[in-house]
């Protein structure tokens, strides 16, 4: 969450720092701010409630002026969105200025400590307190009389001596008044991305605002701080001192951190996912042994083929990407599965051994409790394996082994594309299990041409997205909805309730269909519709009861029904048909609708669709 940015170089860095604030803006976006520094040491700082836009207008009637610059755009989590408490946060008497992302659990400590020494807080924030340590830690440093552009000595062991008293995550970028020609930055569970430009360097929480401006970049890692101008980059390590970094190549380019032509970046990552799910597959279907091809394990076969249980985790709609995956696996591999919120396992114990495999899956391979889940796992032993999107993520990097989506950046908050990627990588995992264990050549193969066909199915599934705004507009007005669905797609209408209330703030609940009688049946009036998950399958029928009880009792039903299904449609007040695919994919084509009827019930209700009021699209805190 907060998304941080710096400059260093020739041009006027409010021109990277705003473009990347926008681009990071989907991280938190209650409050934003840049502080830029003159060569004689004069800071300009400018901060505000709001977004990046409000930020914008007041940098144009106060500009801030510098070849050097941090920015943060801000997810609130001490202090509510004001101005006073809006980033950078400045150190002593404007000795210093700093942007921070993460959470420093003993502030209120080291802030007590700091007030006895004189300093004056003007936020309620966690973060405004490293400012001020970095200041009195610099204060303490001995020979630092005059600075000097080529002796940053003073800088890194202030830094230094601050983050060692520091508990909690952080990513941080710090300007010094009286070193123009530096920034210090580092990271502890908090991500961070050095750009490396011609006589320029960038910084950034993500990959996104760097594209365009450079493919050059260095990860920072935990305990790494990097000493940052124009023509040099230093990375030293806590324990280690100093590193050799490696540059590796940026794959993202200018376009896909876009809005491509449509109004949102929700539904451009909608109509994206036939090319993700090609993505996902691609290379990795191998017809000869009618399996999947899945390099990243790290494990030898023996280790695959002793493997008797799968834990996995993760947050949110990942975490219903996990239950899809318990479904096929169990289905094609006949292999024990839980799945387990990643804040839950965190804190449980669980009975292990190192036949179990974890897998972690997260889109953006930062989310804090899918982290920690994934440490605590692996403390005891167990191989864990990382499903993530973000290529170099800090759970991708800290996993024994794992998979890429390749779905390309999601900005949205509301997760899509990275949903169905998920689904379908876990369906070829399933695939791969089986095919180790019971599963024939014939099935193999099968599964294989199902896989093939998949984009195509979502495709034409994406051809509703008009019917499904005539029905969104219907409802639109509704306070409550139900999402209803059976084995495969009880994950689904999961999926369905979680993306209605994250954009559209109405309150949606997703049930097994047939447990809704053991309750939330209580809820269903007029007023109330259900969504439906009907395609054929062996539940087909009993789904088709729970929908009549529904009717019974006046509620309207939404249906999503296969092609061509007349029976569903003669019950339901409203339907959507999608293509037929074999049970184990049906989450990843029935989601379709139920993502389109969230995004235009949105719509329809004026919200802001990408940056739903109170959420941020990666979770850095727990
Ligand atoms: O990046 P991750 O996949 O780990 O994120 C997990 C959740 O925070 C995320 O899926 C969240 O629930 C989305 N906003 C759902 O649309």
């Amino acid at each position: 969450m907060c998304g941080i940015v710096g400059y260093v170089g020739p041009r006027d860095a409010t021109e990277f720092l705003v473009m990347g604030l926008h681009r990071l803006e989907y991280r938190g976006y209650d409050s934003a701010g840049v502080a830029t520094l003159s060569p004689a040491g004069h800071f300009s700082v400018v901060k505000t409630a709001g977004r990046i836009a409000e930020l914008e207008h007041l940098l144009a009637e106060n500009p801030a002026p510098g070849r050097i610059g941090i920015g943060h755009t801000r997810w609130a989590t001490h202090g509510k969105p004001s101005d006073e408490n809006a980033h950078p946060h400045m150190g002593g008497n404007e000795e210093l200025a700093v942007v921070h992302n993460g959470v420093i659990e003993n502030f209120h400590a080291i802030k007590q400590r700091l007030v006895a020494e004189g300093y004056v807080f003007h936020s309620a924030t966690d973060s405004e307190v490293i400012a001020h340590l970095i200041d009195s830690c610099l204060k303490r440093q001995q020979g630092i009389a005059e600075p000097s552009s080529t002796n940053h000595q003073p800088l890194v062991s202030a830094v230094q001596a601050a983050l060692a008293q520091l508990q909690g995550t952080y990513g941080l970028a710090v300007l010094f008044r009286r070193w123009p020609d530096v920034l210090i930055c580092a990271r502890l569970g908090s991500p961070l991305i050095l750009g490396v430009g011609n006589g320029e360097h960038f910084i950034a929480s993500d990959a996104s605002p760097l594209a365009g401006f450079t493919d050059k970049i260095i990860y920072l890692a935990d305990h790494e701080l990097a000493v940052v101008t124009a023509n040099s980059v230093r990375v030293i390590h806590r324990d280690q001192g100093f590193v050799n970094h490696s540059i590796q190549l940026l794959d993202v380019h200018e376009g896909d951190v876009g809005k491509g032509g449509f109004e949102h970046f929700m539904l451009k990552e909608i109509f994206e996912q036939p090319e993700a799910i090609q993505n996902v597959l691609r290379g990795r279907l191998d017809r000869d042994a009618a399996t999947a091809k899945l390099g990243g394990f790290n494990l030898t076969p023996q280790q695959l083929r002793n493997a008797n249980r799968i834990i996995m985790t993760g947050c949110g709609t990942s975490w219903h990407a996990g239950l899809v995956g318990e479904y096929q696996i169990e289905a094609l591999a006949r292999l024990p599965v839980e799945v387990e919120y990643a804040s839950e396992l965190r804190y449980r114990n669980p009975p292990l051994d190192n036949h179990t495999l974890v897998f972690a899956i997260t889109q953006s391979g930062e989310t804090a409790d899918t982290l920690a889940a994934l440490r605590e796992m692996k403390r005891k032993g167990c191989p864990t394996l990382g499903i993530c999107n973000v290529v170099g993520s800090t759970i991708a990097q800290e996993t024994d082994g794992g998979f890429y989506l390749r779905a390309g950046p999601e900005i949205g908050v509301a997760s899509t594309k990275a949903f169905t990627s998920q689904c379908t990588l876990l369906a070829m995992l399933a695939l791969y299990f089986g095919r180790l264990r019971h599963l024939s050549f014939t099935a193999g193969m099968k599964i294989i041409e199902e896989l093939q066909q998949l984009s195509d199915k979502v495709r034409e599934a994406l051809e509703c997205s008009n019917h499904v705004r005539e029905i969104a507009n219907k409802y639109a007005g509704c306070d409550n909805f139900l999402y209803l669905g059976r084995q495969f797609n009880f994950p689904t209408a999961l999926e369905g309730a979680l993306k209605l209330k994250e954009i559209s703030y109405i309150h949606a609940e997703g049930y097994p269909a047939a447990e809704m009688k053991h309750g939330p049946i209580a809820l269903v009036d007029e007023h109330t519709p259900s969504v439906f998950l009907v395609p054929h399958g062996p539940t087909y029928d009993k789904v088709l009861s729970n929908l009549q009880e529904i009717k019974a009792r006046g509620g309207p039903v939404i249906a999503v029904v296969g092609n061509g299904d007349t029976e569903a449609a003669r019950l339901a007040d409203e339907v959507i048909e999608v293509p037929a695919v074999e049970e184990y994919l049906q989450p990843i084509v029935t989601v379709i609708p139920l993502q389109l009827l969230a995004y235009h019930i949105a719509v329809a209700r004026g919200c802001d669709v990408d940056k739903p009021r109170n959420l941020a699209k990666s979770v850095t805190v727990e």
